[in-house]
């Protein structure tokens, strides 16, 4: 019996972000979490699987909502720790990957703004396993342009219900709100992770190692 629980964020520590706009988001991010419950507690009985076509099923409609809701469940996840609980000084690791592969901080900042305007769902800073660098990914819904084995460092939400009752039209103001609230601690924690994760792989030397990890 699956009965995933929404974590808890401490909204109070975000600046220039309503706690009604906060509270909005956060009931949509519970939503997931419900219909993920529901759909992994769908039981394996023949009854729920044959309907399978293409076009239009059962199936098809349980793993469309499977991967939409658990993408929302862990992207809200990532969104939501990296935007909370201060530490909004850019240092680290994370500092010093982003301003070698960008050449600016100020640099990243600017594709990282302009990546989120141009999508209408999410803008991840992750490194990719092919290559073991920084790219910034966008993507339009939760499950669509997922990149797999991509581990992601900072995830900001730009979809409309992220910032529509606080900022209009004006994405790019969010967006600007959303980067003063980057907890830096969350994104060097995260690199610890993907390092102590790879290392023993890497340090074979056969793949690409994250630059300046080793
Ligand atoms: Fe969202």
């Amino acid at each position: 019996m699956y009965n995933i629980k929404p974590e808890t964020f401490n909204f109070k520590s975000v600046k220039g972000i309503s706690t009604k706009q906060l509270d909005e988001h956060y009931k949509l991010y519970v939503g997931y979490v419900n219909k993920l419950n529901e759909i992994w507690n769908t039981p394996y009985i023949q009854g729920n699987y044959l309907d399978s076509n293409a076009t239009y099923s059962k199936m098809r409609s349980l793993k469309l909502g499977e991967t939409y809701s658990l993408n929302g469940v862990k992207l809200h996840n990532l969104y939501f720790e990296n935007m909370t609980n201060g530490n909004n000084t850019p240092h680290g690791l994370a500092l010093d990957m982003i301003t070698r592969q960008f050449s600016s901080y100020d640099n990243f900042i600017s594709y990282l703004t302009n990546v989120g305007l141009s999508v209408r769902g999410w803008a991840l800073l992750s490194i990719d396993s092919i290559d073991s660098k920084f790219h910034i990914i966008g993507s339009d819904l939760h499950d669509t342009g997922a990149v797999w084995l991509s581990y992601p460092i900072l995830v900001m939400d730009v979809y409309e219900h992220a910032y529509f009752m606080d900022f209009g039209t004006d994405k790019k103001k969010y967006i600007n709100t959303f980067i003063q609230n980057i907890n830096w601690k969350v994104l060097n924690d995260r690199l610890q992770k993907y390092i102590s994760f790879t290392k023993p792989i890497c340090m074979n030397r056969n793949i690409a190692c994250p630059m300046g990890f080793f």
